[in-house]
C-alpha cells in the first residue's frame, strides 16, 4: 500500500540517523505523545522571537511563498470556511483573512503561545482554537478549505495528519500544504546542510538564545516525508487531483489536492 510504503520508508530513514538527531526528533521515534509534547513545549519556548527570525532568514520569501500557496487555494475554493492547521503565529492565517474575508476563516495550532504571539495579525472574527492537527476538534465535512504552512513535518504521524485534513474537509474540499520536504536533489540537500544545520541554529541562538530549537527545524526536515512520497500519502487517504509545485528552486515546495 503506498502510504504504509511512504511511513515505512519515512521511519526506516528516521531509525537509521537516530543517534544523531535532537532529543525532540527522537522522541518522534520513541512515540507520538513525547513527540507531541516536545514540539509544542517547543514553539511556546520559540513563540516571543519566531517572527523574527523569521523575517531575517527568510528575507521576505517565506511571504512569497505563502502567497503562492493562497493563489492555489483560491483558484477553485468552494464557498464555505476555511482552516488554517498549525497556524503558529498566524501568518498565513492573516494572508488568508485578507484574501477570503476573516469571517471564513478558523486557526489552530497545539501551542497556545504561538497563537497569542499572532493574534493581532488578525480581526476579532478570524477563530483561533488550540487544537492538535493530527485530532481536530471539527465535525467531519466542516471546511471548503484548508492550508498547513510548515506544519505538517513536525507531527508524529503526518499521515494521521492528512486523513485528518480529509476528515474535516467537505466534498469538493480543497487542502494546500505548504512544506519543506525532505531534500532529494543534491542542490537542495546542499542548501539545507549550509542553511539548515549552519545558519538556522546560528542566527537561531544569537536571537533567541535557543540553536537546538532551530536545530530541531533542520533535522525535522530530513527525518520527513519527500515530496512524492507525501503526494503519494495524500492520494491514499482519499485526496484527488493531488498536484505539486517546487518554489524557489525546490526549498520548499506546495502540495494540494481535492476531496
Ligand atoms: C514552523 S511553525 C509554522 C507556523 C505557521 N503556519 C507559519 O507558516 O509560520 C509550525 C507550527 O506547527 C504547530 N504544530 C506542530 N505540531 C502540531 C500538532 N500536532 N497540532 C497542532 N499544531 C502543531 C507548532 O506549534 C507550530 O506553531
Amino acid at each position: 500500500m503506498p502510504t504504509e510504503h511512504a511511513s515505512a520508508s519515512a521511519s526506516a530513514g528516521r531509525t537509521g540517523a537516530s543517534a544523531r538527531l535532537l532529543p525532540e526528533v527522537q522522541a518522534r521515534d520513541a512515540g507520538g505523545e513525547r513527540h507531541a509534547v516536545a514540539v509544542r513545549d517547543m514553539f511556546d519556548r520559540i513563540s516571543p522571537t519566531y517572527d523574527l527570525l523569521n523575517r531575517l532568514l527568510s528575507a521576505g520569501t517565506d511571504r512569497r511563498w505563502r502567497k503562492r500557496a493562497l493563489d492555489v487555494l483560491t483558484e477553485s475554493l468552494p464557498a464555505g470556511p476555511v482552516l488554517d492547521s498549525c497556524a503558529g503565529t498566524l501568518d498565513l492565517a492573516a494572508a488568508l483573512a485578507r484574501r477570503v474575508g476573516a469571517e471564513r476563516v478558523v486557526a489552530t495550532d497545539f501551542a497556545r503561545e504561538m497563537l497569542g504571539a499572532g493574534r493581532d495579525k488578525v480581526p476579532a472574527s478570524t477563530r483561533l482554537l488550540v487544537g492538535d492537527a493530527m485530532a481536530l476538534p471539527f465535525a467531519a465535512g466542516s471546511f471548503a478549505g484548508m492550508t498547513c504552512g510548515f506544519g505538517m513535518r513536525n507531527l508524529a504521524e503526518p499521515t494521521r495528519g492528512i486523513a485528518e485534513a480529509h476528515r474535516v474537509l467537505a466534498p469538493g474540499g480543497v487542502f494546500v500544504v505548504l512544506e519543506f520536504f525532505k531534500p532529494t536533489r543534491m542542490s537542495t540537500q546542499v542548501f539545507h546542510a549550509v542553511y539548515g544545520r549552519g545558519l538556522l541554529p546560528l542566527v537561531g541562538r544569537i536571537v533567541s538564545g535557543d540553536g537546538e530549537a532551530y536545530g530541531y527545524l533542520s533535522e525535522s526536515m530530513r527525518g520527513f516525508l519527500t515530496r512524492d512520497q507525501f503526494a503519494e500519502a495524500m492520494a491514499e487517504a482519499g485526496f484527488r487531483d493531488v498536484q505539486a509545485r517546487d518554489l524557489t528552486f525546490g526549498i520548499a515546495s506546495l502540495i494540494w489536492g481535492r476531496k
